[in-house]
């Protein structure tokens, strides 16, 4: 089937099974193209739990796939390719955090929505890379257990001086590829374009930064401050709305290593057979959705600006 006959099947099919398309900011180009909306993975969660279509296709990886069960617990969640994970979130279980959890036992448990639905029972608060900062601050704990991410850890940290935090050593290896070496060549070939980068990235990556927020934020920042050019150290796949939305300025991605495989496999392909077959259905079992849930919606409940 050519590419165009596959997206008309694709849209034909989304209207008969009464579905919602959902891409994450760093899926293909032509699945952001196709999808009824693209966004972070918490707002797409969130439009999941909206909507009042009957199917949900998660474009993503699997945690967002399980936080749009957890919000939208009557709908049918699709992921098109269930092997599409988070190596990040898998770097914790929810065995290893409760026994984090035995070690600090006065210690508020705030964990990045990057994790899975068990990591997330176990936790009692959720944050975003967008809203991390914030949720630390609305805690009256003077102890934090920060999971699984230590480099959001770390940068949410550096805002909450008075708090200890103990840090789970996961990382997102897609954003660890980028190095230090790649953004002072950046840098040096574009002096006048600033490197905006996104929390995930390490530490000494993040002291080279003029700009330091989650994807949502970039969109922004790149739509609204006085450049032309932008150096980005998050995931290439934000480069296609960003060039659609700025066709006039210019994106340079510090390092070609800034690829998600897991984010990149779904294809137009996965797409029709996952609305063909509705399937695979994401579930969460309903004695950890609750629970996760109930740290979803604590950090919803946190007031934003
Ligand atoms: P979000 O902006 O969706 O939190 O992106 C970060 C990320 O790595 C998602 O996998
Ligand atoms: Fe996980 Fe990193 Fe890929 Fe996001 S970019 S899905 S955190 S591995």
């Amino acid at each position: 089937m050519n590419q165009e006959t596959l997206k008309q099947e694709i849209r034909q099919l989304a209207a008969e099974r009464n579905a919602l398309i959902l891409a994450h900011n760093y899926q293909r180009d032509e699945i952001q193209e196709i999808a009824d909306i693209t966004g972070d993975s918490l707002g797409l969660s969130m439009e999941a739990a909206r909507t009042d279509k009957d199917v949900i296709v998660f474009c993503g990886v699997h945690f967002m796939a399980e936080s749009a069960a957890i919000l939208a617990p009557d709908k049918t969640v699709l992921l098109p390719r269930a092997d599409a994970g988070c190596p990040m979130a898998d770097m914790i279980t929810a065995e290893g955090l409760r026994k984090m959890k035995q070690r600090f036992p006065d210690a508020t448990v705030v964990s990045y929505v990057n994790s899975t639905a068990a990591t997330k029972a176990e936790t009692d608060i959720c944050c975003t890379s967008a809203n991390a900062v914030k949720v630390v601050k609305s805690l009256d704990a003077k102890e934090i257990i920060f999971a699984p991410d230590r480099n959001l850890g770390r940068y949410v940290a550096s805002f909450v001086p008075e708090k200890t935090f103990h840090l789970w050593q996961g990382f997102c290896p897609s954003h660890e590829n980028l190095l230090v070496e790649d953004v002072k060549k950046a840098k040096a070939e574009h002096p006048d374009a600033p490197f905006i980068a996104h929390p995930e990235c390490s530490p000494e990556v993040l002291e080279l930064a003029d700009h330091i927020c989650s994807t949502s934020g970039m969109y922004e920042y790149v739509n609204t401050f006085p450049s032309k050019k932008f150096i980005i150290g998050t995931e290439m796949g934000i480069l296609y709305r960003m060039r659609k939305e700025n066709p006039d300025k210019e994106f340079i991605l510090a390092s070609e290593a800034l690829i998600c495989p897991n984010m990149k496999l779904i294809s137009l392909e996965d797409l029709h057979a996952s609305l063909k077959t509705l399937t695979p259905v994401i579930t969460v079992p309903e004695e950890i959705r609750t629970r996760a849930k109930t740290s979803l919606d604590r950090m919803l409940d946190v007031p934003r600006d």
